[in-house]
């Protein structure tokens, strides 16, 4: 019997890099993340700003660890992506999995100068392609209630609040209805 929310085994498969474009027409790479990046992705969390920070991880972050990176590049879990300038991580987003037979998260992170200009329009969308090659079936995303373009980007993609926990809203999205 199928299990519903994702398969048990992701496939190794890699994910092609992909070219993102601003609403400005200027060029983004996102390709998938390694460990040797975590350097450049704990810069990125140097340079956003605290509420960025606070909006991402809903808590007062300002790096990611080794444990927790290295879980994030693992493809048993799902796959993260960096966005790159293409000198520069500006930004990362991951769709990873929760429990066994739980739904995906979807998370991102884009560097404040990099927001409002479509990118996370973009990779949002590609995120989504990326979760339905691996098998997930569910996703689901966490925002404050305050986060204007967190939330018109979960509704654009046709993602409905799904309860809440203090100062969050968790919001899920049905891949087989979208
Ligand atoms: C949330 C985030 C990924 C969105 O990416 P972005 O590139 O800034 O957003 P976009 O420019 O693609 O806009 C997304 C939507 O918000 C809307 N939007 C953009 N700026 C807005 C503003 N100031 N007010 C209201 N809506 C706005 C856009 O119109 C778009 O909706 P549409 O596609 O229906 O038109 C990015 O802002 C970010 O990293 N924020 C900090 C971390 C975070 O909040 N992560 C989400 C929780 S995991």
């Amino acid at each position: 019997m199928a299990i519903p929310g994702l398969r048990l085994r992701l496939p190794p498969m890699p994910i092609a890099a992909e070219r993102i474009r601003t609403s400005a027409g200027t060029a983004l790479l996102a390709r998938e993340a390694t460990a040797d990046d975590l350097t450049a992705v704990n810069d990125l969390h140097n340079r956003c700003s605290a509420q960025t920070l606070l909006s991402r991880y809903h808590a007062g972050r300002n790096r990611l660890t080794v444990a927790e990176w290295d879980r994030m590049v693992d493809p048993a879990q799902g796959r993260t992506l960096v966005l790159t300038d293409p000198t520069e991580v500006v930004g990362y987003a991951n769709v990873l999995r929760t429990a066994p037979a739980g739904p995906a998260e979807v998370s991102l992170l884009l560097r404040d100068d990099w927001q409002g200009a479509g990118v996370g329009r973009a990779i949002g969308g590609h995120l989504i392609r990326v979760a339905r090659r691996l098998g997930f079936t569910d996703l689901v995303a966490w925002t404050e209630p305050d986060n204007v373009r967190a939330i018109a980007l979960l509704r654009g993609v046709g993602a409905r609040p799904d309860g809440h926990e203090p100062g969050v809203i968790c919001w899920a999205l049905d891949l087989n209805r979208c």
